[in-house]
C-alpha cells in the first residue's frame, strides 16, 4: 500500500475506533478493543510489522506516520478510559448517598445459655442458699472413685448397670457424678454440704430419653444426726424451687450400692401430665432423683467415721430435669445442635407444662 493509501487507512481506523468505543461503559470491554487495535497482533500492530516491506527510502516516513497514528489512538483509548472510570466513581458515590446511617441495623438473634446450663444454675442457686459448696470432679475418672470407693467392688453386678467407656490408660469416662462424693469427703472432711454438677458418659443406645453424654448433679450432706427426713425435706424443696410450685412426686425403694437405704424419687411426667408418653416410658412417672442414706462403707472410704456421722446423697438427672422444665420431649434436641433449643423460642416438642399437673408432693 502506498503512503496515501496508508494515511487513508489510518484515518478510517481512527474514525472507526472512535465510533466503536463511544458506547463502551465497561473498562474490560475497552481494554479488549484496545488490544484488537493497537496491540501487537491488533490492526495497527500488524501494520507496524509491514514497515520492513516498504522501499528503504520510505521506511522512515512510514514509521513516523504509523507511530503518530499509534500515539493518537492511544490518546483516544486513554480518554475513553478516563470517561468510564469517572462514570463508575460517580455511580458509586450516588449509591453511597442512598446509605442512611440512621436506619436501624439488622439485629442478630440473641441466644441464651443452654437449657441444661440454665437448670444447673438454678439448682446451684437453691443449694448455695442452703449452705452447700459447689465441687467439680474429673470427667476421666479412676476405677477406684467411680466404682470401688462407692462400694461397687470389681465383679459386683452393679457395675453392669452402668455401661462404661473404658480408656486405654485403664481410666474411664465417669458414668455418674457420684465419684465426687468420696473426693469431697477426702478433701473437706465432715460436716459437709456439697453439690457436684457435671457431665457423665455411658455407652447407651440413643433414643428419646437416653444419650451417651448427659448431666447430673450429685448432692451430699454429712453431719451428725442426718436422717431420711432431712433428705425428703431437701428434695421437696429442690423440686418446688426448680418448678416454681409443688410437683407431684413419689418415693420408692431403689438399690444403689453406695446408699442404704436407697430410694428412687419419681416425679409426675410433665410432658404428658402423667398420662404416659415415650419420655416416661408410658408410666406417667419420671425417675428424676435417685437418693439415699450414704452407706457406712462409703463414709469409711472417705475417711469419715460412720458411728459419728451420717448423711444423705442424691444424683439428680439434670438433663432430664431440663426436659421436664422446658417441655422438651426428646433428649436429642439438647445435644443435636439445633439452635432453636438455645434461642429463647416457644418449646420445641411436647405440650406446655400445665399448672394443673401439679399434685401433692410426697
Ligand atoms: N450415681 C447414680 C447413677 O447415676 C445415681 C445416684 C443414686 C446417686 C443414689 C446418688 C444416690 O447419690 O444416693 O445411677
Amino acid at each position: 500500500m502506498d503512503i496515501d493509501q496508508l494515511q487513508q487507512t489510518l484515518a478510517d481506523l481512527e474514525a472507526e475506533t472512535t465510533a466503536k468505543i463511544a458506547g463502551i461503559t465497561a473498562i474490560d470491554e475497552l481494554r479488549h478493543v484496545e488490544s484488537q487495535t493497537t496491540g501487537k497482533s491488533g490492526t495497527l500492530g500488524q501494520m507496524l510489522g509491514t514497515i520492513k516491506d516498504y522501499p528503504a527510502d520510505q521506511r522512515g516516513q512510514v514509521g513516523k506516520i504509523l507511530n503518530q497514528a499509534k500515539g493518537k489512538l492511544t490518546g483516544i483509548f486513554k480518554q475513553a478510559g478516563d470517561r468510564i472510570r469517572q462514570a463508575e466513581t460517580s455511580a458509586e458515590a450516588s449509591k453511597a448517598s442512598t446509605f442512611d446511617p440512621t436506619l436501624p441495623g439488622v439485629r442478630p438473634p440473641l441466644g441464651t445459655a443452654h437449657p441444661v446450663t440454665l437448670v444447673q444454675w438454678q439448682v446451684e442457686d437453691v443449694f448455695q442458699r442452703l449452705g452447700f459448696m459447689i465441687e467439680t470432679g474429673p470427667e476421666m475418672e479412676t476405677e477406684y472413685y467411680n466404682f470401688e470407693a462407692l462400694n461397687i467392688p470389681a465383679l459386683h453386678p452393679a457395675r453392669d448397670m452402668q455401661d462404661t467407656f473404658w480408656m486405654t490408660n485403664n481410666m474411664l469416662l465417669r458414668t455418674h457424678t457420684s465419684p465426687v462424693q468420696v473426693r469431697a469427703m477426702e478433701r473437706h472432711g465432715p460436716p459437709l454440704r456439697v453439690i457436684a454438677p457435671g457431665r457423665c458418659f455411658r455407652y447407651e443406645t440413643i433414643d428419646a430419653s437416653h444419650e451417651n453424654t448427659f448431666h447430673q448433679v450429685e448432692g451430699l450432706m454429712i453431719d451428725k444426726n442426718i436422717s431420711i427426713a432431712n433428705l425428703i425435706a431437701m428434695m421437696r424443696l429442690l423440686l418446688r424451687e426448680v418448678f416454681g410450685r409443688d410437683v407431684k412426686a413419689r418415693l420408692r425403694p431403689g438399690y444403689f450400692p453406695f446408699v442404704e437405704p436407697g430410694f428412687e424419687l419419681d416425679m409426675s411426667c410433665l410432658i404428658c401430665d402423667g398420662k404416659g408418653c415415650p419420655t416416661c416410658k408410658h408410666t406417667g412417672w419420671i425417675e428424676i432423683l435417685p437418693c439415699g442414706m450414704v452407706h457406712p462403707n462409703v463414709l469409711r472410704y472417705g475417711k469419715i467415721d460412720p458411728h459419728e456421722y451420717t448423711g444423705f446423697a442424691f444424683g439428680l438427672g439434670l438433663t432430664r430435669l431440663a426436659m421436664m422444665k422446658y417441655g422438651i420431649g426428646d433428649i436429642r434436641v439438647l445435644t443435636g445442635g439445633d439452635l432453636r433449643a438455645i434461642v429463647p423460642t416457644p418449646r420445641l416438642t411436647g405440650p406446655t407444662i400445665k399448672p394443673e399437673s401439679a399434685g401433692a408432693a410426697c
